[in-house]
């Protein structure tokens, strides 16, 4: 094709939930399908990038073209994001808040005499804001599901993470986000705020892939 607009970029792209373990059976996790990050992965790849698409655990065929590394957990995802040196990176994932704080060796046993367990909590790290703290950070677009104040809440996550664009989407609307096939969002940066009106996660991705693109063009090309 004519249209290679990353040639020789590499995209890396966290997508679908992680997963906290509990004990060796049991876990922590979310409604997360991954199918926006996926559909991400394909049309950079289509876009001629070098993709990276670190993937919790989903139930999808891996974009052709695309390298993909499966992870479980928050602390994976970010040990594989960190090793995955980038010129663009895409937070598409919903990791978890939270693991628990002392992940148990052996199943863990209900027993009559203890009562219910109480799972003590800590937090996990944020991965787009580790990744965009790097001394030669990429170019950081991160994702923000919001069901109110959606576009304040989402300027102030591309402030406290730094990130160079976000994708704002109001989950509010049963008919767009998580495992709906459409999507409809905002992307917001510093001084821009461009519409992107509902359709499938697929055409939605190649348009983002664009918009993305051209603001790599003009603002991180060396
Ligand atoms: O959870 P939050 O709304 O702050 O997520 C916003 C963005 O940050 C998303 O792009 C998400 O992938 C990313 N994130 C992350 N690591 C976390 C939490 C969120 O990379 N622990």
């Amino acid at each position: 094709p004519s249209t290679q607009l990353l040639d020789g970029v590499h995209v890396t792209i966290t997508a679908g939930p992680t997963r906290e373990p509990i004990d060796p059976v049991r876990y922590i996790s979310n409604h997360s399908s991954g199918k926006m990050g996926f559909a991400l992965a394909h049309a950079a790849a289509q876009q001629g990038a070098n993709v990276t698409l670190i993937a919790g655990p989903v139930d999808l065929a891996t974009p052709p073209g695309v390298q993909r590394i499966d992870v479980e957990s928050a602390q994976d995802m970010l040990d594989t994001a960190l090793a995955q040196a980038a010129d663009i990176f895409i937070g598409c994932a919903a990791v978890a808040d939270y693991r628990v704080a002392d992940v148990a060796d052996h199943k863990m046993k209900k027993t009559a005499n203890t009562g219910a367990p109480t799972l003590k909590l800590i937090e996990n790290p944020d991965i787009l804001k580790t990744i965009a703290a790097q001394t030669k950070p990429p170019m950081c677009v991160g994702f923000a599901a919001e069901t109110r104040d959606v576009e304040a809440y989402a300027l102030d996550k591309l402030k406290r993470k730094k990130l160079a664009l976000i994708v704002a989407n109001d989950v509010s609307n049963t008919a767009i986000g998580f495992n709906s096939d459409d999507n409809a969002v905002v992307v917001l940066s510093e001084d821009d705020r461009v519409v992107f009106e509902q359709q499938s996660k697929q055409m939605l991705a190649q348009q983002l892939i664009h918009h993305i693109a051209t603001h790599y063009h003009k603002h991180f090309r060396k």
